[in-house]
């Protein structure tokens, strides 16, 4: 608790362009969720680096990810919105944590089984201790709930797996965590291939919806989303295509899958699709609007970044030193 708030913790990877899934599995649950909870978001730097990144492109991305977050609703007053580079208590914590983890644990990580084969010549220590990295984000601020999409549930899992070994040796030391996953976009699938989700890392620009997108783009994507030979808008497993759509337009436009499947009854594909990309564009028009201008306001962008890692610092190196203490570390003196 900070004051009479539960606390929330989350973060997004500023590696590629952030996606329709992004937006809709975490981004907006996270301006839902801002003003019930004491807030941190993160920008998570150290993550990115498990896999081979550009510096200067990586920097770029950062900042416009920070940018993003305040574009998207979420106030820096009053939410904590910083780079996770900026607060060494993360690595600190995680170095810990890694001394409580096994590698059987790990190695059952079905994240990093997938990283792995898609960067064979770059599997790296960090990218196999990255969820005990995620691990300590989360526990570092003794976070009460972390609103993420479906495909990071795993890491939720064992971040709770390893407060509560520590807390069992400890005492109560760390808040264990739980996740939020909202009731729609929870996992937003790829236009191409509706059995695989959409993904920042996908090769082919078509299957995937960009935050950065123009509204041609948005249509000429949703026009060429693969679908099925039925000729019904169903929301049913055997028409994963059909049912994504339906999903996002659920999402966009706060619908229920009962009522779209009603609107469109009789209606063709081509004009669903249409429908579809219009809900999108309606979405992200404001957020790219002001996200440019916020662009244009540097001053104001480093003053958030600099008051905001100020304030994660402050809590982090709270549970820091708790932890610190109880594993046997000599106390500073003063
Ligand atoms: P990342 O950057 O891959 O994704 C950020 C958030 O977007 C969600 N998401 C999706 N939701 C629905 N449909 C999709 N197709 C889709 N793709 C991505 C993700 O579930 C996530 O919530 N390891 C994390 C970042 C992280 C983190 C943390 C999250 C680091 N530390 C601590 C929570 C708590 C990641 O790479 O997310």
């Amino acid at each position: 608790m900070i004051g009479d708030k539960k606390v929330l913790f989350s973060g997004m990877q500023a590696t590629g362009s952030l996606t329709l899934g992004n937006y809709l599995g975490a981004l907006k649950n996270w301006v839902s969720l801002s003003d019930e909870y004491e807030c941190f978001y993160s920008v998570v730097d150290l993550h990115s680096i498990t896999v081979r990144q550009d510096a200067a492109e990586l920097r770029r991305r950062a900042r416009n990810l920070l940018t993003l977050y305040i574009a998207a609703g979420l106030d820096p007053e009053k939410n904590c919105l910083y780079y996770q580079s900026h607060v060494s208590g993360h690595a600190e914590l995680a170095w810990i944590l890694n001394c409580f983890t096994y590698m059987g644990e790990l190695n059952r990580m079905t994240q990093f089984k997938d990283k792995a084969a898609k960067h064979a010549d770059n599997i790296n220590a960090g990218l196999y201790t990255y969820p005990v990295l995620m691990a300590a984000d989360i526990l570092l601020y003794q976070a009460d709930v972390v609103p993420v999409g479906k495909d990071q549930l795993q890491h939720l899992e064992i971040t709770r797996d390893i407060a509560q070994r520590f807390n069992g040796i400890y005492g109560d030391v760390f808040t264990i965590p739980q996740a939020y996953v909202g009731k729609v976009g929870a996992k937003i699938m790829s236009l191409q291939d509706p059995f695989r989700k959409m993904s920042k890392s996908d090769e082919n620009p078509n299957a995937s919806i960009y935050l950065t997108d123009d509204p041609d783009t948005v249509i000429r994507k949703f026009k060429r989303a693969v679908t099925d030979s039925e000729a019904n808008i169903a929301y049913r497993e055997e028409q994963p295509g059909i049912r994504n759509l339906i999903d996002i337009y659920c999402a966009c436009t706060g619908k229920t899958p009962e009522e779209t499947v009603k609107e469109f009854e009789g209606k063709g594909y081509g004009d669903f699709k249409m429908a579809v990309g219009e809900s999108v564009v309606d979405v992200l028009r404001p957020l790219q609007e002001r996200f440019s201008q916020l662009q244009q306001d540097k001053a104001y962008i480093d003053g958030v970044i600099k008051n905001n890692a100020e304030k994660a610092n402050y809590y982090a190196t709270k549970t820091l030193r708790k932890v610190q203490k109880k594993v046997g570390f000599p106390e500073r003196v003063r």
